[in-house]
């Protein structure tokens, strides 16, 4: 049985990973500061896991919690790029020197490979679709810029300490327990749960922004497959982790409308500051090193998204 640290444990990406490597029997150690994460994300898993509350940014936490780890995944950030606009140094150090410090306690416990969720903001607002990992990174947002940097320390890593390192480029992870709740909640959390509750949501520009929206479970197997594949398939790699397939945004308000049953309009508002307009991936480098397959498509991963959504209770948050 491999040991393994999931760093960001409480995130919607993190706490998926979790319940996933515990239905395969592994042994796992989180840590999160709570700082984007929730409580209630691990509340089925907590009495399973080790759990560590604990910042990345602080060295010796780190050095304890890679102690007797086999595999890392890295998913602790402030996965945000409008917060970044406004705070470059904040989403620098959770985004950049965390994944420093993260990669140092790696090397110094002997870890055997760390997996890190990178970014596909990296590859920023460059004509050519889909994304090649090949192409050159052209980042916008302060927050692009961290998780490129931080691909580079991963392989720098591997590179000058021999520590296997695989980059997973996310594109717009979506699902169940992603937060709704706060103005810079993933689009598809945000308008499930504002059209569930019968308020009108923003499309900020003109709708035909598009992403190669992922549901959970494909970027849960690219983790997983990370972890198994062998090392001179996938060490010191960047791979793209997504579908293949491109949707704007004025296409996913339609299909939520349908799922919701939201009878109302959507606002338009001025683009971000720091958005990219299009956002589709070329999986066929992770097809080949990992064996990745999109498990679940766009459509059926809305429909388990807007149908958790609803099951809930109590409200995830307020929009
Ligand atoms: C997302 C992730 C980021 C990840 C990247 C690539 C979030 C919060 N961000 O960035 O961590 O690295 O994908 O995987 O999950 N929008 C609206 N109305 C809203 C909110 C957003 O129109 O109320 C628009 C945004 O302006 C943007 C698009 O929807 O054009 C997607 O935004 P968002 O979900 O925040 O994700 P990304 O910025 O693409």
């Amino acid at each position: 049985m491999a040991k393994y640290l999931v760093t960001g444990a409480a995130g919607f990406i993190g706490s998926s990973l979790i319940r996933a490597l515990l239905e395969r029997g592994e042994q796992v150690r989180g840590v999160d500061n709570f700082s984007t994460g929730r409580r209630e994300n691990l509340s089925e898993v907590m009495k399973e896991i080790e759990f560590r509350e604990a910042n990345i940014l602080d060295l010796d936490a780190m050095h304890s919690a890679c102690k007797g780890i086999d595999y890392v995944l890295h998913q602790a950030a402030i996965p945000s790029v409008p917060k970044s606009v406004l705070d470059p140094i904040g989403s620098n150090r959770a985004n950049a020197d965390g994944t420093l410090n993260i990669l140092v306690a790696a090397r110094d416990a002997k870890v055997r490979r760390v997996v890190y969720a990178a970014s596909s903001s990296a590859y920023g607002d460059t004509p050519t679709l889909p994304k090649q990992e090949s192409m050159i990174p052209d980042p916008i947002s302060p927050y692009a810029v961290a998780k490129l940097a931080s691909e580079h320390y991963m392989i720098s890593f591997f590179r000058c300490y021999g520590l296997e390192t695989v980059c997973l480029r996310y594109f717009n992870i979506f699902g169940p327990r992603q937060d709704p709740s706060s103005p810079y909640s993933g689009v598809l959390a945000k308008f499930s749960m504002q059209m569930l509750r019968g308020d009108e949501p923003t499309i900020f520009g003109d709708g035909e922004t598009s992403r190669d929206f992922t549901y959970i479970d494909n970027a849960v197997s690219a983790n997983l497959l990370a972890c198994s594949a062998p090392g001179d398939q996938c060490a010191g790699r960047i791979l793209n982790c997504a579908t293949g397939e491109r949707i704007t945004l004025n296409q996913t308000f339609e299909a939520l409308k349908k799922l919701t049953g939201y009878k109302g309009t959507v606002k338009y508002a001025p683009e971000r500051e720091g958005d990219i307009k299009h956002s589709l991936a070329d999986i066929s480098l992770a097809q080949k090193h990992l064996g990745y397959k999109v498990l679940v498509d766009f459509e059926t991963g809305l429909r388990r998204t807007v149908a958790w959504y609803k099951n809930q209770r109590q409200p995830v948050g307020a929009v």
